[in-house]
């Protein structure tokens, strides 16, 4: 405890002796109670105070006072982990413990920041419950999830950072004095940034030093800032303040996003390898935390077909499929009603039987025969201007009064904060699940937000707009698991524009990039692996030249990508013969093979991909050493074409030597 009841933040590095004896911060004149309270390392900072730092909270009472100060009220620490409400979380369960400390300040906010602690996989989740239990009504500007003070130290900062079709390329450098910051305004993560970080040391390598890893458990905008300051550094998570203002009533709370936490003294190996276990066996859905169990090799009809199909080529692709011996056929966009390019049709959830006579329960029973379970794409957060669902609902979609709609992809975006524009959805998709035997289900999302306001909440009230919406892509996420739970759920948007743990809570793998190209992929995936393990990487093997890039890289290479993640197959295979389906098999049986370790095995990344373009190599070994498969992709080739990203960097073409 700091002076006038300040709760200090002392440590946080390795495990200590259950009998250490507790810490002090040397900064902490502790006999001084007027000390300067920018100098304090504190649990959770406020602001107006004093503490000139940037702040976790920001606030306004009633009398138009925005000061806050948080000082020590009780603690009470207990046997597992409540439910935050309507927000995922890494879940209770043996060994979970929790810690309350309620703080408040004069004003009349009390925060409970509570702390919970995984044990075997050490890791710690941080979420705070903001009470007002003053007798006027208050407002939250800025509520984080997350406010972490460091000792001063030449800390280093990692994020993940690219665009579409170049996801999460890592960037370290160290840190500046002022503050950096990542984040998103775009009502989801987005492909610019990831919502995870790490810091270290300059000398942290792969294996060696200190390192203190971040991720966020939520899929729309945030804010993650790291302050160098005379004090020492400070980490602040949590729901990006852009227009964000939430108003609470006397006897109100507001529960913020969880944040997770991992520390290493063994390198950024370690710690990824940490979050990995961790995201495995305590975030997933229960269902799928078994990596013994078998995941399905899908093929995708996207790369293949694009929106010219119909049922007769699909069913040709799927013959050629199950030559290869591929498990599970997703159709994936223009299989619904009118939907032969981008223009029209999102919302309008029903097939087209121009191109599936008998429907979706038509075409998943001829799936069937052939002996592959069948997968479909949706988009439920999307609607077309040219759709049936605009027609009868343009209220759905988000626009301010007074301006034109913006059309991104030639559609709008539903306001999901809106509890009925989510039943409608949950309506259509129930319909169609309870319709056909799906056992995948594919959901994307191909845009950002804009023009967000919903129409149904009073003016002062709109700052809780975004936020909303995204609790309502949860509810339809948590509707659609729980109702259908064999159904295995991949996440998209755009390719990687929504990879974070929030949605991992509900998906046990997430498309990682539209990029298949393996160079790119190696890239994208070993930034990815820093944080996330490899069996929630959606990961394809596809067709030469790429689509994206116009790369020709070796199949060995492209394999290697694919096995890593979660593997499948996307392109046109009728175009293949005989032998060279048959040739596929060899992969799909190693896969079935070693599926168990690649899945829950454990990642040691050995060579880099980035920065000398001189190749990767990656091993996933089993925690007890009994096995491993090392994967080792070579510089080859020539003629390699980069693909435009911000932090772009010499490309090279990949041969695998596997
Ligand atoms: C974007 C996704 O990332 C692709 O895989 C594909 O599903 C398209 N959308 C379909 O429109």
């Amino acid at each position: 405890m700091g002076p006038e009841g300040v709760l200090l933040h002392t440590y946080y590095g390795p495990r200590l002796p259950d009998n250490a004896p507790a810490l002090a911060d040397g900064r902490v004149p502790h006999s001084d109670p007027g000390c300067w309270p920018d100098l304090l390392p504190q649990e959770l900072s406020g602001s107006g105070t004093a503490d000139n730092r940037t702040p976790a909270v920001v606030l306004e009472y009633a009398d138009g006072t925005e000061a806050a100060a948080f000082v020590f009220d009780r603690a009470e620490a207990h046997v597992g982990k409540p439910q935050l409400p309507g927000l995922p979380m890494f879940r209770d369960g043996n060994g979970v413990e929790t810690l309350s400390v309620f703080l408040k300040d004069a004003g009349g906010l009390s925060a409970e920041v509570r702390y919970t602690v995984y044990e075997t996989e050490d890791l710690i989740t941080r979420t705070v419950v903001y009470t007002n239990t003053g007798a006027e009504p208050l407002t939250l500007h800025k509520a984080a999830s997350l406010s972490l003070d460091f000792t001063p130290d030449a800390l280093e900062l990692i994020t993940l950072n690219g665009t579409w079709a170049a996801e999460r390329t890592p960037e370290r450098a160290p840190l500046r004095c002022g503050i950096q910051s990542i984040g998103s305004m775009r009502g989801i993560p987005g492909h610019a940034h990831n919502p995870a970080v790490a810091l270290c040391h300059a000398d942290t390598t792969e294996t060696t030093g200190e390192a203190w890893g971040f991720a966020f458990v939520y899929s729309g905008n945030y804010l993650i800032e790291v302050e160098r300051a005379d004090a020492g550094e400070r980490l602040v998570m949590g729901i990006h303040p852009y227009h964000f203002h939430w108003t609470l009533a006397p006897g109100e709370s507001f529960t913020a996003p969880e944040a997770a936490m991992v520390y290493s003294d063994q390198g950024l190996g370690e710690m990824s390898r940490r979050f990995h276990n961790a995201i495995r066996t305590r975030l997933l859905p229960p269902r799928w935390q078994d990596m013994t169990a078998p995941r399905p090799v899908l093929i995708n009809s996207w790369e293949a077909c694009y929106f010219d199909f119909d049922e007769k080529k699909l069913l040709e692709l799927a013959q050629a499929a199950k030559q290869a011996d591929i498990d599970l056929f997703v159709l994936d966009d223009g299989w619904f009603k009118g939907r032969n390019d981008t223009s029209s049709s999102l919302g309008d959830w029903v097939a087209d039987t121009r191109k599936l006579p008998d429907g979706l329960p038509g075409l998943c029973k001829k799936l069937n025969l052939l002996g592959l379970e069948m997968g479909l794409w949706v988009e439920p957060e999307a609607i077309s201007p040219n759709s049936d669902l605009y027609r009868a609902h343009p209220d759905w979609a988000f626009a301010i009064p007074g301006r034109t709609p913006l059309e991104i992809r030639q559609q709008y975006t539903l306001d999901f904060s809106r509890p009925e524009v989510v039943d409608g959805i949950w309506q259509q998709l129930d319909t169609i699940l309870e319709s056909c035997p799906l056992k995948y289900l594919k959901w994307d999302m191909n845009r950002s937000l804009a023009h967000v306001y919903n129409a149904k909440l009073p003016a002062k009230r709109q700052g809780e707009v975004y936020h909303r919406y995204v609790m309502g892509v949860y509810e339809l996420q948590r509707r659609l698991t729980e109702k259908y739970p064999g159904l295995l759920l991949e996440n998209c948007a755009g390719g990687g524009a929504r990879f974070d743990c929030g949605m991992l809570y509900y998906s046990p793998q997430i498309w990682c990039s539209d990029n298949t190209d393996a160079r790119s992929r190696l890239v994208i995936q070993y930034g990815t692996s820093l944080f996330y393990p490899g069996c929630v990487m959606g990961a394809h093997f596809s067709t030469v030249p790429n689509h994206c890039t116009g790369h020709i890289s070796t199949p060995e290479a492209r394999m290697a990508a694919a096995l890593t993640g979660t593997f499948g197959f996307e392109l046109d295979l009728t175009k293949y013969t005989e032998e060279e389906l048959a040739a596929l098999r060899p992969y799909v049986a190693w896969y079935r093979k070693h599926g168990a370790l690649l899945r829950g095995g454990e990642l040691h990344r050995l060579v880099d991909p980035e920065p000398n373009g001189l190749g990767a190599a990656w091993m996933i070994a089993a925690k007890d050493g009994s096995e491993a498969a090392v994967f080792a992709v070579g510089d080859a080739l020539s003629g390699a074409h980069g693909i435009a990203s911000p932090n772009s960097r010499t490309r090279t073409l990949w041969k695998a030597l596997v």
